[in-house]
């Protein structure tokens, strides 16, 4: 079983030690909401002392493994196999705005394949593990995908792209078609804990385009783990580099994946 496991130890703990100063971070950023200064360095500091953390408690326990990272970019490691690949702050806005929905996501790469993954929301303390052939889990409870059929009856999530991005037309095309079968659309703002929403079948699908590995690598996994299924726009497995997912129960995938990219 996974909980419990070498792996599941290691990166609960580097993610509960960062979660600690963030948690404290996160206080303190509510204050500054008034001032004129406003958080935006204190958030940007936050994020890079959690990734130090992060970084430094999961090379002590395995030194020879590589790091990607979302601030320091990619560290080469000795094993030349196995790579961490780290977001300390995903949901970076809603942080910053005092929105108590973010995660640290840790996802590690063994050969170019994800092999075990963490989604941790400090706040709430919900910490979402899943290891390859492991399953998933959110904290004591192993995860599974929804069971719901109909579009009808579907909540799905999805992420808009930021200011000064590119793809503000195709995906409004997108969501008028998605908005129009479904029960609700869910734009919350934490990629990863989107992804962590669909294995615990919070929501029943999840869609964005332009995301980085590291919003996505553990949520792949958490998704795959807990029996759904998790694809780029051409319905390809490939997901982690090219950035565009589509990722829902298996019965409503195929519906999901038409809509997004069928207009
Ligand atoms: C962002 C969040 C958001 C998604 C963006 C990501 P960040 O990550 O995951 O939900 O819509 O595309 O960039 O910047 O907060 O780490």
């Amino acid at each position: 079983m996974a909980r419990g496991s070498a792996l599941w130890n290691v990166m609960t703990e580097a993610a509960r030690k960062a979660a600690r100063a963030l948690r404290r971070d996160f206080g303190e950023v509510e204050q500054l909401q008034v001032s004129n200064k406003g958080p935006s360095d204190f958030v940007s500091a936050a994020d890079i002392k959690a990734e130090k953390t992060l970084r430094a408690e999961l090379q002590k326990a395995r030194p020879r493994f590589g790091f990607l990272m979302e601030e320091t970019g990619e560290i080469a490691g000795e094993d030349g196999k196995h790579r961490w690949i780290i977001d300390p702050i995903d949901g970076t806005t809603n942080f910053l705005h005092g929105i108590p929905h973010f995660a640290i996501s840790i996802g590690l790469e063994m050969e170019g394949e994800i092999i075990a993954g963490v989604v941790y929301n400090p706040i709430v303390e919900e910490m979402f593990y899943a290891e390859k052939g492991q399953g998933a889990f959110l904290n004591d409870h192993r995860l599974r995908v929804s069971a719901r059929t109909k579009m009808t009856e579907a909540v799905i999530a999805t992420g808009i792209p930021f200011h000064g991005r590119p793809g503000h037309e195709p995906f409004l095309k997108q969501l008028g078609r998605v908005m129009n079968e479904v029960a609700g659309v869910r734009r919350m703002g934490t990629a990863s804990l989107d992804l962590a929403y669909v294995a615990a079948g919070r929501c029943e699908g999840f869609w964005e385009t332009g995301l980085q590995p590291w919003d996505i690598a553990a949520g792949i996994l958490l998704v795959r783990e807990a029996g759904g299924f998790v694809t780029d726009f051409k319905g390809g497995q490939d997901v982690l580099h090219g950035g565009n997912v589509v990722a829902a129960n298996p019965k409503l995938h195929k519906q999901l994946l038409d809509l997004v990219t069928k207009g």
